[in-house]
């Protein structure tokens, strides 16, 4: 084993530090199953075509198929000095089916065949990140009808703003959820163009058929320019946008679910299985899953970074440079997935302490916009009435009171327009539910987009 397959115009023995600093095995090889099935497709091809006898074509598949499954059964040597899974599997070759191995290589270089195994994987992983965030939707649907009548105050600024359905909380990352899983659609569009046929940048004079291959690979398309098809990663930074996106989102819900789980807060608590204790404080209860999911977002974020950089200064077409992709693009899908996964069976198991998110819900002037709103229905001008209720704030600050435990008489020192009908106007529940259109929290509002989001996922 281990004879370089390209050691003709060599001279001497690859230098040790050599082989290891430019393997890749030990990250490239969980793609030999699209290494093996794009050679298969290739072989056919070359069979087809007649470039290739069929007796060739069959042996090399066969070869090819008894690769595939020594490297499912573990029983596989790995071996550093081939470089990458590709060497691996081409000089394995050879030792099965001789030297009618050296004939699979035609009309191919290992700059298309790698592009082309990074966008089969890459496709398949989309669609489970995909299948992966519609679970995530779901549950979190489910969590929106199961508390649909809860209260919570809505936050800007991390201050008491106005009241909302939790509903109307949990739908929001719903959206978020929704637009990532959008985005890796549209990335697996532009990821799933068929490059084999580019060769090792200029094409091949073979008579290759490109369409045949793509249509036993299940492409919906072939690449259009051979220099771009090897060394075209834009499809691979487009996905680590979209991973670093949904990570930022998760990252979001990770913060919430930190800050709703203190004691100032005490709005949820964490399923005991999910949470860690400390090896000094008897009483902690500490939210490491989503600190980690929170913490694991700054990789994926470097990993677009890191790719962005990587080929920023790439003159056409191939450059070695390019076999650094694998690294950042293998963790942000494990890491990903991995999170959404965390999430995929925590989210059922937290517990909501609704009395509490009520009671914040409720108190804090939060209602100050609508006693605003409520002067503006009577005739006065948006800005006056904040002014008003601003006074009543005030008011209310000095007596320890609310502003609807303020005497209509406290009210109307405010401002004249106010009458009886204000308390009703200020109870928590109407003000959500008043909040009636597209988008808003009231009640029937939050409904109709619960039924959206499950129509949409289907
Ligand atoms: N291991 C290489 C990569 O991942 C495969 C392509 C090698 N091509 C080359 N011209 N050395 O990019």
């Amino acid at each position: 084993m281990a004879d370089k397959l390209w050691k003709g115009r060599f001279t001497e023995k690859t230098a040790k530090v050599v082989e290891r600093f430019t393997a890749s095995i030990d990250v490239d090889k969980r793609l030999y199953r699209f290494d093996i099935e794009g050679s298969i497709a290739h072989c056919r091809m070359l069979a087809r075509t007649g470039i290739i006898s069929e007796a060739d074509g069959d042996s090399l598949v066969q070869g090819l198929n008894q690769i595939r499954r020594e490297i499912d059964a573990a029983s596989f040597q790995f071996d550093e000095q081939l470089e990458d899974i590709h060497m691996h599997i081409e000089s394995r070759l050879f030792e099965i089916v001789g030297k009618v191995a050296q004939k699979l290589h035609t009309a191919r270089s290992r700059n298309d065949q790698v592009a082309l195994d990074v966008r089969m994987y890459l496709r398949d992983a989309l669609a489970e990140l995909i299948r992966r965030l519609g679970r995530l939707q779901r549950l979190l649907i489910e969590l929106a009808k199961t508390h649909i009548d809860v209260l919570v105050p809505g936050y800007t600024h991390l201050q008491r703003a106005q009241p909302v359905l939790l509903a109307h909380h949990f739908m929001a990352y719903v959206e978020m959820f929704h637009r990532d899983s959008e985005r890796m659609g549209e990335c697996r569009v532009r990821t799933n163009v068929m490059p084999l046929g580019s060769a090792a940048l200029a094409g091949t004079p073979f008579p290759i058929d490109r369409a045949y291959v793509a249509e036993l690979l299940e492409f919906p398309a072939l690449s259009a320019n051979s220099l771009d098809a090897v060394s075209d990663r834009d499809f691979i930074i487009e996905f680590l946008s979209a991973a670093a996106l949904c990570m930022m989102h998760l990252s979001r819900l990770s913060e919430e679910m930190i800050l709703w789980s203190t004691a100032e807060f005490g709005f949820i608590e964490l399923p005991d299985a999910f949470a860690t204790g400390s090896s000094i404080m008897p009483q902690k209860k500490n939210p490491d899953v989503p600190e980690l999911v929170r913490g694991k977002a700054g990789r994926v974020f470097g990993h677009l970074m890191a790719l962005l950089t990587l080929m920023k200064a790439l003159p056409l077409s191939y450059n070695r440079d390019l076999q650094e992709d694998k690294v950042a693009l293998f963790d942000a899908v494990d890491t990903l997935g991995a999170c959404i996964d965390v999430y995929i069976q925590l989210l059922p198991g937290i517990r909501i302490h609704a009395q509490r998110m009520e009671q914040a819900a409720s108190t804090g002037y939060i209602n100050a916009t609508d006693l605003a709103d409520y002067l503006v229905r009577q005739g006065l001008p948006f800005r006056e009435a904040h002014h008003c209720v601003g006074q009543a704030v005030r008011l209310g600050l000095d007596r320890g009171k609310e502003l609807h435990e303020l005497s209509l008489a406290e009210l109307q020192s405010c401002s004249p327009l106010v009458k009886e009908d204000v308390f009703d106007y200020l109870a928590t529940r109407e003000t959500v539910n008043r909040r009636t259109g597209p988008g808003g929290t009231a009640r029937s509002a939050v409904l109709a987009a619960i039924q959206a989001a499950a129509q949409r996922l289907g």
